[in-house]
């Protein structure tokens, strides 16, 4: 066996098994299409299930692929142990009915025998216990020694993962010696130890599993097998494990020079280096394939990886962002089996370094909170068991302050503090609860799946492409979740068609209105919505008479309305060529919305655009309307379309025939939704506004055709009502109107303040002349009504400048408030007054509080009625002050 790398090994797995018949399947990106069951694709076979299934014709009856994966159940082992990771690539071939258990050993023996000359006598073979059948071929057709040849029970040779295909198999084992071996006796095949490691899973697939123990058999039998591709390479290698494959390896020197340690030196270092190796793959992958961070989902399964990585750069002594360089070497390791890395890699880059900076805030944030916490549990004298945080305390930090509670975990870990697990899950659960709630209110359709389950072999047959109306028959009805035989007048209800010139809401595109007719029998169709299963859901009231299932009816969509989502459908094509013209390739669709009313476009771009790009982005899109670009909508497979150039939703993977709309050769997207014939019949495109979604996605939303028009009459009448307030006669005078008040304000503004600060000097002359002499100093209080606190700071001033042996005590009633200010001057603060004392105990008398500097100080109070009282107890106060001194 020659040392080959990872790359290489990939090709010839694909080669190989092409030569043999099988049609070289790409990847399938990580976010399953499809496919409720499942957050990321965790094997190869997962985003095929539907061909083994039977659902879905498969492109061929022999496939092979080489999958991206990742599994995340072990997420917390990762690092600790050099085995686990969460991201790795499986390589498989695959029968959909066509071969099965004779040619799937054969050429497995082949492959690893032959292709890559694996030593015979290092191999072994696990067979699911009862399967003679398979031993019988293993021996005696393949040529495999039997003593090389092991029967294991379910746990190890059943293989299943949730709920989908799945059946017993056959593993294939290396021997790496005993020098690996634990020593046991029992030692062998299917041991934990580091002796025997499994690289290749021959599933026999027979069988459809609801993940709840009831096993269907399939239609026909298939083969699924499943070899880890670092496995393999670990073997051709001669390493120890997944992190000293070349691939691998280049991804962790990268991180190691940057932190400025080794591998291998020592054991805290190592587990952060694979933590940091294995997320930054995996989170590289996942957002190539266009996850993003976000709390829910896989969604938080990235951030989680993310932020797990950034935590352990620090423990690597790596305090600025850092990610986002390594994401470069997994780049360039996998760019040719994944050339859409390099295609999006400024925007996984700029991902990566988002996430990096948000949680470097978050991080120091919640390290400290939780630092404080466990510093209090360790000032306790608490014995072990005692040590705990609270679950409430926890969640707090999770919910508030965004601190993962994975890493609250791991950090009360390495202090060998305990987390009551109980109370934290009673608070999560609580908060579920209240986000299912909210979800509830805004209209369940989990009806859908139980009631609709008699009709999956129903397929709605959709004209709305060419036609507004159509005659049709009604399959079935849905009241208050249960299937009913007829409707009558004042009924919400469901009805289901066998034919439908209404569009259902998908693609970003709302649900077509209209009426469902059948003689005098209407029904209002408020919204049309489709089944998994593809059958089309019109949503609405029965507005007179009454249907019974079975009725021929004639379903006709309200076209104006209609007219008016496609003229924003049609816009939000011309609105993202335009953005990447504007702003660069890295944008692209992260989410659409378009309706009647708005046409909204939520994309990837990290900052706010500047008015210049959104003037240029309106000219763009008007421009390619006014030019009038025919549309033309035609099917095509998927390698045809690509070779157009059409643009593909990012991550997003398509059947076999995909529907391109080309707009003049300038826009080309793939796209099931309806749009206008010509892209004059759009009108006209205005920006209404644009906003930041998420991290490093914007949105834009825009109207067209009338939806402009609105928009201009909506403005003229503002500036009609302003002209009549201002009692223009023409709007066109506004701007010198406007001009001239805000002048004339500025102007008063000024007049206000002089007057304010000759009436505080008018006064403070008056308090000057009204003062008397107490102990040595001078005294003098005033008290007004309705002046700002503002003014009497101004009059402090002054008195402080002018009188230095004065002290002075002011307040002003203002509604139910009085504020109160005291002022000191320097001479007056020699014989022992103090501003700050003098303000306190003076709102001591008037419900308030106060206090500050011996200068001057400020209070306030409530007890407005008081006043005089307080005021006449004043010399007292000053005259014990100076005694005092
Ligand atoms: N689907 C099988 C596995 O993942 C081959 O092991």
């Amino acid at each position: 066996m020659e040392w080959t790398g990872l790359n290489d090994l990939r090709e010839k797995f694909l080669k190989f098994y092409e030569s043999k018949g099988h049609v070289i399947l790409q990847s399938a990106p990580l976010v399953p299409k499809d496919d409720a069951s499942l957050l990321l694709i965790n094997s190869g076979m997962a985003p095929l299930k539907k061909y083994f299934l039977g659902v879905e014709t498969p492109p061929a009856r022999r496939a092979t692929s080489c999958q991206k994966c990742i599994r995340t159940p072990d997420i917390e082992r990762v690092g600790k142990t050099a085995r686990h990771g969460t991201y790795f690539e499986m390589l498989g071939n695959f029968s959909f009915g066509d071969y099965f258990k004779h040619e799937a050993t054969k050429w497995a023996w082949e492959f690893i025998t032959q292709e890559l000359k694996l030593p015979v006598d290092r191999i072994w073979v696990s067979v699911y216990e009862d399967d003679d059948e398979t031993v019988d071929i293993w021996v005696n057709e393949v040529g495999v020694d039997p003593s090389h040849i092991v029967r294991l029970g379910k746990e190890d040779n059943f293989w299943e993962i949730g709920s989908g295909p799945c059946g017993p198999c056959s593993e294939l084992y290396f021997d790496r010696g005993e020098e690996y071996g634990c020593g046991k006796p029992t030692c062998g095949v299917g041991c934990d130890c580091d002796r025997y490691v499994e690289f290749w899973n021959l599933v026999f697939s027979q069988f459809d599993s609801d993940g709840e123990g009831h096993y269907t058999p399939m239609e026909h039998p298939n083969i699924d097998t499943g070899m880890g591709l670092e496995r393999i390479a670990c073997i051709m290698q001669g390493v120890n494990n997944l992190f000293e494959v070349d691939t691998v390896q280049r991804i962790m020197k990268h991180i190691a020079g940057i932190a400025g340690v080794e591998y291998g030196q020592d054991e805290k270092t190592d587990v952060s280096l694979r933590v940091i190796t294995d997320h930054i793959r995996s989170t590289t992958f996942m957002i190539g394939d266009g996850v993003v961070p976000t709390n829910e989902g896989r969604g938080y399964v990235l951030r989680r990886l993310l932020r797990r990585a950034a935590r352990h750069g620090r423990l690597l002594g790596i305090h600025e962002p850092f990610l986002y360089k390594v994401c470069e070497t997994v780049i360039a390791e996998n760019e040719k089996a994944y050339p859409e890395l390099r295609e999006n890699q400024d925007y996984i880059v700029k991902v990566i370094h988002n996430e990096e900076e948000r949680f470097a805030k978050t991080i120091d944030q919640g390290m400290e909170l939780l630092g404080d916490l466990i510093d209090r549990i360790e000032a306790e004298s608490l014995s072990e068991e005692e040590k705990i945080l609270s679950g409430e305390q926890a969640f707090k930090l999770y919910d508030t302050f965004g601190f993962p509670i994975d890493l609250t975990r791991e950090i009360l870990e390495e202090r060998h503090i305990g987390l009551n697990e109980e109370e934290f899950t009673r608070y999560m659960n609580e908060q579920k609860e209240r986000a299912r709630a909210a979800r509830a209110a805004m209209g369940d359709v989990s009806w859908e799946e139980d009631i609709l389950a008699p009709f999956k072999d129903n397929k709605t047959e959709f004209v709305g492409y060419t036609e507004s109306e159509s005659d049709a028959k009604i399959l079935a009805m849905v009241m208050d979740g249960q299937l009913v035989d007829s409707i009558s007048e004042g009924d919400s209800a469901t009805i289901l068609l066998d034919r439908t010139p209404f569009y259902a809401e998908s693609g970003g595109q709302v649900g077509d209105m209209g009426l469902i007719l059948g003689g005098k029998c209407v029904f209002k169709v408020m919204d049309c919505k489709k089944s998994a299963s593809g059958l089309y859901m019109h949503i609405g009231v029965m507005a007179s008479g009454m249907f019974t299932t079975g009725d021929e009816v004639h379903a006709s969509v309200s076209m104006a309305r209609r007219r008016a989502i496609m003229r924003n459908h049609t816009a939000a094509h011309l609105l993202q060529e335009a953005l990447r013209e504007v702003l660069g390739n890295h944008v692209h669709q992260a989410g659409s919305y378009v309706d009647e009313a708005v046409c909204r476009f939520d994309f990837s771009h990290f900052s706010a655009m500047t008015p210049e790009e959104l003037d240029r982005v309106e000219y763009l899109v008007n421009d390619m309307i006014l030019s009038s670009m025919d549309v033309k909508v035609a099917e095509m497979s998927i390698e045809e379309a690509k070779a157009t150039g059409a643009m593909a939703l990012f991550g997003e993977k398509y059947g076999s025939v995909v529907r391109v709309v080309n707009m003049g050769g300038r826009s080309i997207e793939l796209c099931g939704g309806t749009h206008v014939a010509n892209t004059g019949n759009v009108g006209l495109f205005k920006i209404v506004k644009e906003s930041s979604v998420a991290a490093g996605v914007r949105r834009i939303e825009a109207v067209t055709g009338r939806g402009v028009l609105r928009l201009i009459d909506t403005a003229n009448a503002t500036l009609l009502e302003a002209s009549s307030n201002l009692k223009l006669s023409n709007p066109a005078e506004l701007v010198a109107k406007t001009a001239a008040i805000t002048a004339e304000l500025k102007a008063k503004d000024k007049e206000i303040e002089r007057l304010t600060q000759k009436l505080a000097d008018v006064q403070v002359d008056g308090l000057f002349g009204s003062a008397q002499e107490i102990g040595g100093v001078k005294f003098a209080m005033a008290g007004f009504t309705g002046t700002k606190p503002d003014a009497l700071k101004t009059m402090a001033d002054r008195i402080k400048e002018q009188a230095p042996n004065m002290v002075a005590l002011l307040y002003t009633v203002v509604g139910e408030k009085a504020s109160i200010v005291a002022v000191c001057g320097k001479e007056a603060q020699g014989k022992g007054l103090h501003a700050g004392k003098l303000i306190k105990e003076f709102t001591a008398l008037v419900g308030g509080s106060g206090g500050g500097r011996p200068d001057v100080a400020m209070g306030g109070a409530s007890e407005i009625l008081k006043l005089d009282e307080a005021a006449a107890k004043v010399p007292q106060i000053i005259e014990k002050m100076v005694k005092t001194k």
